[in-house]
């Protein structure tokens, strides 16, 4: 799948994120408190609210897991959860783009080496048609979440293509996450709430992006070293074992470039 065969934006070309100005979360309700939240397959403690799903069910599931299949796109709206949260309906109707997944991710404590084990790219662009408008994801944080940081790479494997991200209330990223490696680290004593959504790229993107002073690099958050190197080495046993696991259940433990799969399959981590 190639990137160039579809309408991409100026803005990712760079780094393949963008953070905007940040958003006044104060002055709005806790919506999110008020959802239905649905368990996710196999993330463990990672539950998800739909806002807006394949076909307006009550679900989670990649669009291309339906009948009939569709890429991420043309979400459909969740009734009960919209009735709840039409706030956050609306700040993700702001840009004005195609709407394809739209939920909020409830998503609990998680150390650095963790986060590093579960770094993974997405697979929105799934049966997106060529010529038409990349997808890319945008995440709002609704919970003040000062320590916790968005963690992107370039190269799974390289410490110095990291960048991280500090997600305090407010943050709006907008993220690649087709082409950059992404998991947030949540070192904190409960849950993080965050608005994903997934946006066709596009002219009125790109004006959003625009109004909301986007920018394609930032200096990323910092980390104490000793809390780096530890996490690194953490996430590395994590997939040594994991590889054996599946190498002893006769399964191709890499991605198929020789890189030891980072966990079970994407779509556990489907979102971060
Ligand atoms: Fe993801």
């Amino acid at each position: 799948m190639n990137p160039e065969e579809y309408v991409t934006l100026p803005a990712f070309r760079e780094t393949g994120y963008v953070v905007l100005d940040p958003y006044d979360q104060a002055q709005d309700p806790r919506e999110w408190e008020q959802l239905t939240f649905v368990d996710w397959k196999s993330s463990g403690d990672t539950r998800f609210a739909p806002l807006a799903s394949a076909y307006g069910d009550m679900e989670c599931n990649g669009f291309w897991n339906h009948t009939p299949a569709k890429t991420d796109k043309d979400g459909v709206w969740v009734d009960a959860n919209v009735a709840v949260a039409p706030r956050l309906k609306a700040r993700a109707e702001e840009p004005g783009a195609n709407i394809g997944r739209c939920r909020v991710i409830e998503l609990q404590p998680t150390a650095y080496g963790e986060t590093l084990y579960n770094l993974h790219r997405d697979d929105n662009n799934r049966l997106n048609p060529e010529g038409t408008g990349w997808i890319v994801r945008a995440f709002f944080n609704l919970t003040d979440d000062p320590d916790t940081m968005m963690v992107l790479r370039e190269d799974r494997d390289d410490p110095a293509t990291e960048t991280r991200i500090a997600l305090p209330a407010g943050a709006q990223v907008i993220i690649d996450t087709q082409r950059l490696w992404h998991a947030v680290w949540h070192p904190s004593d409960r849950a993080r709430y965050c608005l994903i959504t997934s946006y066709e790229s596009g002219p009125e993107l790109d004006a959003y992006i625009k109004a909301k002073n986007g920018v394609s690099r930032i200096e990323s958050a910092p980390i104490d070293p000793a809390v780096q190197a530890e996490g690194e080495a953490v996430a590395a046993s994590k997939r040594e074992a994991r590889a054996a696991a599946l190498a002893a259940r006769g399964q191709d433990p890499t991605f198929g470039d020789g890189s030891l799969r980072a966990s079970a399959t994407m779509e556990t981590y489907s979102e971060a």
